[in-house]
C-alpha cells in the first residue's frame, strides 16, 4: 500500500444523509489544507444530500441501496467490492449510518475511521444528544475514531470537548457539536494522509511514532490541534 511521497492520498468517503462532514473535507481541499484525492462518495441512500454535494464538486458518486440486498452480509460484499475499485488507502465514515459486518470491518483494518457525536466510548449509537441531555452531562463533545467491530467502538484518535448549555435541546446541542465536527475530521485525515497516525498490529494507536495512551484534544477555544 505505500505511495510516492506527495502523491495526494486516496480515501472514499462513505456516507447516508446530509453531508456537512463530508462538506468539510471537500472544502479542506479546495482551499489546499487536506493532501487527499477524494476518488468517490458513496451512500446506502439514493436520497442522501451529500451525494449533491459530491457531484457539485466534480467527484464520483454511487448508491448501494441497503435495501436491494438480502442482508448484511450481501450489502457489505458489495459495497467492499465498489469500494476497493476506487483503490483507496483510508475510507472515511462520515454520518454513515450502518452497522457494518465483522469481515467488512476487517478488510479495511487500521484503514477506516470514523466521527461520532459524543465523547466515546460514552454514548455510542443514534440519538446521542437527547441521551446526553437525558443525563444531565454539563459536557458532551466528538470523537474521530479508528473502525472496530464494536459500533462507534474503536481506538479514539481524537477528540473535542464542547458544553452543554442551560436551554439546550437536542437540535442546539448537535449543531454546536456539529462545528466542531467540521474542524476535527479534516484535521485527522491530514495526519492520516501525513503518515503521522496508525492503528498498530496489537489494535493500540500510534502518533508520531509513539504509543497515543489517549486521545489528542482539538481545543475549540484556540482553534488548533494541542
Ligand atoms: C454527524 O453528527 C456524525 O457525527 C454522525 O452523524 C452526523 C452526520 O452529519 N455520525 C454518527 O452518529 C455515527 N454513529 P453529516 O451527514 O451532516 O456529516
Amino acid at each position: 500500500m505505500a505511495t510516492a511521497v506527495n502523491k495526494p492520498l486516496p480515501i472514499v468517503v462513505l456516507i447516508s444523509g446530509r453531508g456537512s462532514n463530508l462538506q468539510s473535507i471537500i472544502d479542506a481541499v479546495a482551499a489546499g489544507e487536506l493532501p487527499v484525492e477524494i476518488r468517490a462518495v458513496i451512500s446506502n441512500r439514493p436520497d442522501a444530500r451529500g451525494l449533491q454535494r459530491a457531484a457539485q464538486a466534480g467527484i464520483a458518486t454511487q448508491v448501494i441501496d441497503h435495501n436491494s440486498y438480502p442482508d448484511r452480509a450481501a450489502f457489505d460484499a458489495a459495497l467492499q467490492t465498489t469500494i476497493d475499485d476506487y483503490r483507496p488507502r483510508l475510507v472515511v465514515l462520515a454520518g454513515f449510518m450502518r452497522i457494518l459486518t465483522p469481515a467488512f470491518v476487517s478488510h479495511y483494518r487500521g484503514q477506516m475511521i470514523n466521527i461520532h457525536p459524543s465523547l466515546l466510548p460514552e454514548f455510542p449509537g443514534l440519538n446521542t444528544h437527547q441521551r446526553v441531555l437525558d443525563a444531565c452531562r454539563k459536557e458532551t463533545g466528538a470523537t474521530v475514531h479508528f473502525v472496530t467491530e464494536e459500533t462507534d467502538g474503536g481506538p479514539a484518535i481524537l477528540q473535542t470537548h464542547v458544553p452543554v448549555l442551560p436551554g439546550d435541546d437536542a437540535d442546539s446541542l448537535a449543531a454546536r457539536v456539529l462545528e466542531q465536527e467540521h474542524r476535527m475530521y479534516p484535521v485527522v485525515i491530514r495526519w492520516y494522509a501525513e503518515g503521522r497516525v496508525q492503528l498498530d498490529p496489537e489494535g493500540r494507536i500510534r502518533f508520531d511514532n509513539a504509543p497515543l495512551e489517549r486521545p489528542r484534544l482539538l481545543d475549540s477555544e484556540a482553534g488548533a490541534p494541542c
